[in-house]
């Protein structure tokens, strides 16, 4: 498929009468195409699953396993890799309670508030030590990494690309380290499944995580990627119906993973949905999405560091810029972008300790995606320059 982003908008209703979405990072806008494939599962599809004796039941199931299919190959999984949650945060309380490990917790401190605060508290309930890896230039410090990672390390926690700087981090590296140390890897790939290709073959994590809402497809349904062995040893996390192989009054056996972990009536619409959206992304290309991106944070990063007053918290980043002024609060940022009909997002970005050690309050946030063009960066960057105009 040719990739025309300004040809693509008309795919996406919410953006029709020429508003800038720039707060990708936070979720994505939904394509009709998405919507009218929900609308179709409830009108002609719903059921619950795995348990009726009809056809409707029957059709319930099998389009919730085909999605579970579609989404898995998307990152080179197999299905019973692939377990449903509502997204990234539950992927991580999931897998804080239900992994099972030894040795001290290693996280970086760029990571989301997402990401830390389960393995905070797992930490925590288990009497654990927790170690920071440092951020360099907007990326996890490698030779920190080298250093703190040890042979009493039981699990390592990376965010693929952070949602502060926008930065692919040396996951490769950090991943190699861990299991030379024999210690588990878990890798929070919220803003990196929505924007490359990932493998996770390739990647060889033993678990991923990543959110739906941000590639396109609904909330509500998000994923937790595990190596097979690494979910069997896992304990369940919520017990209930449709987990179990059987239950006696003095026996109770799990099913095995996924269903293992998907207590109660799953988010049947949501997987189908996230699997709709799934393929409209491979219809475009990730790689083409990939390159369209890159291309507009450089434009992005040039037309910022180009204002007087403006400094990006790193450069060549990726995916998003991150950026302060000497001239406004990031709320007054936020706000006059948005007089201007420009989304972006202000703030600590849920990462209070990456902020408390660059020692700022909070950035102003800007994060393109396939539907945004050159003429929407252009129209980001003058409003940012009417900013400087109003505060000076
Ligand atoms: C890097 C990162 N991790 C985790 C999350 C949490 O995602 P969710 O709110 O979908 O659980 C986010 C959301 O912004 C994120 O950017």
């Amino acid at each position: 498929m040719t990739f025309e982003p300004s040809e693509l908008k008309k795919d996406f209703p919410i953006l029709e009468d020429g508003k800038v979405f720039l707060d990708n990072a936070a979720t994505t806008q939904k394509p009709s195409k998405l919507v009218e494939r929900i609308q179709r599962f409830y009108e002609e599809e719903n059921s619950n699953t795995g348990r009726g004796l009809y056809d409707l039941a029957n059709k319930a199931t099998s389009e919730y396993r085909k999605s579970r299919r579609t989404i898995a190959e998307f990152i080179n999984a197999q299905s019973d890799e692939l377990v449903f949650v509502r997204n990234t945060t539950e992927a991580y309380n999931l897998l804080a309670y239900s992994l099972q490990i030894e040795g001290k917790i290693v996280v970086s401190e760029m990571a989301h508030h997402s990401e830390q605060l389960p393995l905070r508290r797992k930490a925590e309930i288990e009497n654990r030590d927790i170690n920071y890896l440092p951020t360099e230039n907007g990326e996890i410090s490698l030779e920190a990494a080298e250093e703190i990672i040890d042979q009493n390390t039981g699990l390592v926690s990376i965010s693929h690309i952070s949602n502060v700087f926008g930065k692919e981090n040396p996951v490769k590296d950090i991943i190699e380290l861990a299991h030379e140390n024999d210690a588990y890897v878990v890798v929070d790939g919220a803003q990196s499944v929505p924007r490359k290709p990932i493998d996770v073959k390739q990647l060889d994590a033993d678990l991923l995580t990543f959110s739906g809402h941000k590639m396109l497809g609904p909330t509500g349904i998000g994923v937790l990627y595990g190596k097979k062995q690494v979910l069997r040893d896992m304990k369940p996390y919520q017990v209930g119906g449709g987990m179990i192989k059987s239950v006696r009054k003095d026996e109770v056996r799990w099913e095995d993973p996924p269903e293992k972990f998907e207590a109660g009536t799953p988010n049947i619409a949501g997987a189908v949905g996230l699997a709709e959206a799934v393929r409209y992304l491979e219809n475009i290309g990730m790689k083409n999405i990939e390159r369209h991106e890159k291309r507009l944070v450089r434009e992005i990063e040039e037309g910022l560091n180009s204002i007087e007053g403006v400094e990006t918290l790193t450069e060549n980043a990726t995916s998003l810029v991150s950026f302060t002024t000497d001239f406004a609060h990031p709320h007054d940022v936020a706000e006059i972008l948005n007089q201007n009909s420009i989304a972006v997002r202000a703030g600590h970005h849920c990462a209070q300790p990456q902020m408390e050690s660059l020692n700022i309050a909070g950035a102003t946030r800007v994060s393109p995606y396939l539907y945004n063009t050159s003429e929407d960066v252009e129209k980001f960057l003058e409003a940012v320059e009417t900013v400087r105009e109003v505060f000076e």
